[in-house]
């Protein structure tokens, strides 16, 4: 896939492009499924760029027909419903409500409760024909099912913010074994910046819960110099000034 200055500046997140492991299951995905590829930006706060890298950058870079049957699919969920009303402006803004979908829950209970914010929810009412499975999952049930995500996305350190920053009304451990049983058997989960600001062992964490890590790579964005990382990385090398990291984990 072809690299993109701009692209990099405006959505660090497609680093994600340089592991051969994420370019292997979306390629797959691509050429083989007949299904919505289903991503959950778990944690998302009021920021728009995972979700309009996957639903509007990345079709692009794969040479995804915008007329084929399936899409990309976002769901973006906080326990902050200000910061969703935020995020929903902006989305609304760039007219990407057909494929992003804003979702109110905690991390710990999604699995039981989980309400699309009203402008989503009034938005598939009024387009019948962008509805999705899970859409109407949600809709009826309002709460997330077992295995409902291909991909599930931790963006700029929320296994550090949910042990440190967020410890007194958030459950880290609860909350990272809803997102592992929210995300399909081989499916991918995507940790961006781990420990840029607190220092967890993000690897150990997940593993522990039923993650395996496949592959970590970290860009120096003066030199655009990558290198690898191994399983046995120190969590004080991660996500250094001036790098971006990433983590890749399947479920197992
Ligand atoms: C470090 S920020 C990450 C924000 C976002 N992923 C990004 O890329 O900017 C942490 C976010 O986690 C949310 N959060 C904290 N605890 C949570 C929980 N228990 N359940 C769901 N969201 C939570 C906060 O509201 C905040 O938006």
């Amino acid at each position: 896939m072809m690299e993109d200055k701009h692209l990099r500046n405006v959505y660090p997140v497609s680093w994600v492009t340089e592991s051969p492991r994420f370019i292997k299951y979306i390629e797959k995905w691509h050429s083989d499924s007949k299904d919505n590829l289903l991503v959950a930006d778990f944690a998302s706060g009021e920021h728009d760029r995972i979700p309009t890298f996957f639903t509007k950058e990345l079709p692009r870079l794969l040479k995804h027909p915008p007329a084929s049957k399936k899409r990309i699919i976002v769901y973006c969920t906080d326990i902050h419903a200000l910061r969703l009303d935020s995020l929903l402006g902006k989305l609304e803004e760039d007219d990407l409500l057909n494929n992003v979908r804003v979702v109110h829950a905690a991390l710990e209970t999604m699995d039981t409760n989980a309400k699309l914010r009203t402008p989503s929810m009034d938005f598939i009412k009024d387009n019948p024909d962008i509805a999705t499975w899970l859409d109407n999952f949600l809709i009826r049930e309002q709460a997330f099912p077992s295995e409902c995500f291909d991909v599930g996305i931790l963006n700029a350190d929320v296994v550090g913010y949910m042990h440190e920053y967020y410890k007194e009304y958030s459950d880290a451990l609860i909350g990272l074994q809803k997102v592992q049983r929210l995300i399909r058997n081989n499916g991918l989960l995507v940790v961006t910046m781990p420990c840029s600001l607190y220092i967890v062992d993000n690897i150990a964490v997940l593993e522990e819960i039923g993650f395996k890590y496949l592959q970590g790579v970290d860009i120096n964005l003066s030199s655009g110099e990558k290198t690898y990382l191994e399983k046995n990385v120190k969590p004080t090398s991660l996500s250094k000034l001036g790098h971006y990291t990433f983590l890749i984990f399947t479920k197992i």
